[in-house]
């Protein structure tokens, strides 16, 4: 085992971010407490799960395919580079995008697992922080499911994007409590819950598809405790105020949109990383996906009161105005059936099977 000082600079399997000014809050009154977030609380508690009991880990996962999209949403798809490819090299590709997708997954469920704790320490309301700590523990949870599949089932890893790291340096180096909850209930886990939702309905390999749609229900209530967390505070910032946290939402969404597309495999295969690029760009399919992305984020901005002439411009620019008419609690409802129906699915498999091996013992008496 490897042993190393845990203040060691060197130690590149570490990463640590100074948060200078970050101020610990003890709340004494234990009897207030908003309803709606003791009720989401509630639901944080008697919805945990065991990876290990919920998931079927035994499922056999095909490595040039592990996920088991059709060839349609691999983002190559239709270029030159991809006709010209040998099937030993698309499966290359597949698995690669599938490892660098989950991947960022696992560094992104890291983060908030991280932001989660932190927000128990730094927000002052006691029902917040109830509701950080179930947060927490499924962030936990999230963790352990990707990097058990990436681990066994994918065999093969990426560290994390360059953009998604100066992302989670800006939500943790900021002193300011509310903007953790922005950078990651608001933005990182809405960008992450629309981008869950096109594995949840297009990926066809059960442990992955199944493991997908779990965490998302998690991360629904996750996405509706920042919004009622941040609903109480926005209205009562400055317009100043309220315009830093505009501008730093802006900032974010463009750079999650334009640089996260993952250069690094293109890099790490000896693929023409700028013909690939330029590919992705001009693909309808990925214009489609890189607004979709932004389905859960600009609906939840608009319900938190950061909804002025910045932001609505960034958004009629990128094309995504449209999402601010979605309704937040029907999509998390969504997020919570379809969790269900799957269960329901692998429950009603799981009897067959086992009414079949006592069918066949029976058989062989
Ligand atoms: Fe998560
Ligand atoms: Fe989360």
């Amino acid at each position: 085992m490897k042993m190393c000082s845990s203040t060691d600079p060197l130690d590149a399997s570490r990463w640590s971010i100074p948060s200078p000014g970050v101020s610990t809050v003890f709340q004494w009154d234990y009897d207030a407490g908003r309803s709606r977030l003791l009720t989401l609380y509630d639901k944080g508690k008697t919805k945990q799960w065991d990876a290990s009991q919920r998931l079927d880990w035994s499922a056999q996962v095909d490595p040039s395919n592990p996920l088991g999209f059709p060839d349609f949403y691999i983002v190559l798809y239709g270029s030159e580079l991809w006709e010209r490819m040998s099937a030993q090299e698309r499966d290359e590709v597949r698995l690669h995008l599938d490892s660098w997708r989950f991947s960022q997954f696992l560094h992104g469920e890291q983060g908030a697992l991280v932001c989660a704790s932190r927000i128990v320490q730094t927000v002052p309301d006691l029902d917040a922080k109830f509701y950080a700590a179930t947060q927490v523990f499924d962030e936990a949870r999230h963790v352990e499911v990707f990097s058990r599949y990436l681990r066994e089932k994918i065999g093969l890893t990426y560290p994390i994007n360059p953009h998604l790291k100066t992302l989670l340096e800006q939500a943790l180096g900021d002193a300011r409590w509310d903007l953790t909850y922005l950078a990651m209930q608001v933005l990182i886990e809405g960008l992450a819950l629309a981008a869950f939702g096109l594995i949840r309905d297009f990926a066809t390999e059960p442990l992955g598809r199944s493991l997908t749609a779990f965490v998302m229900q998690d991360e629904a209530r996750h996405v509706a405790f920042g919004r009622l967390a941040l609903k109480d505070l926005y209205p009562r910032l400055t317009e100043r105020e309220r315009d830093e946290r505009e501008e730093f939402a802006v900032e974010a969404c463009y750079l999650m949109r334009d640089r996260f597309l993952g250069q690094e495999v293109f890099e790490r295969l000896g693929l023409d990383v700028a013909a690939c690029t330029e590919h992705m760009k001009s693909s309808e399919l990925m214009v489609q996906y890189q607004k979709m992305l932004f389905s859960r984020v600009v609906p939840a901005l608009k319900d938190i009161g950061l909804w002025g002439p910045r932001l609505r411009r960034a958004f009629a620019d990128m094309g995504v105005l449209e999402f601010a008419e979605l309704d937040t609690e029907a999509q998390g409802r969504e997020d919570e059936d379809v969790a269900g129906e799957l269960e329901r699915l692998r429950e009603a498999r799981d009897s067959y099977v086992a009414g079949v091996s006592s069918e066949a013992q029976d058989g062989a008496h």
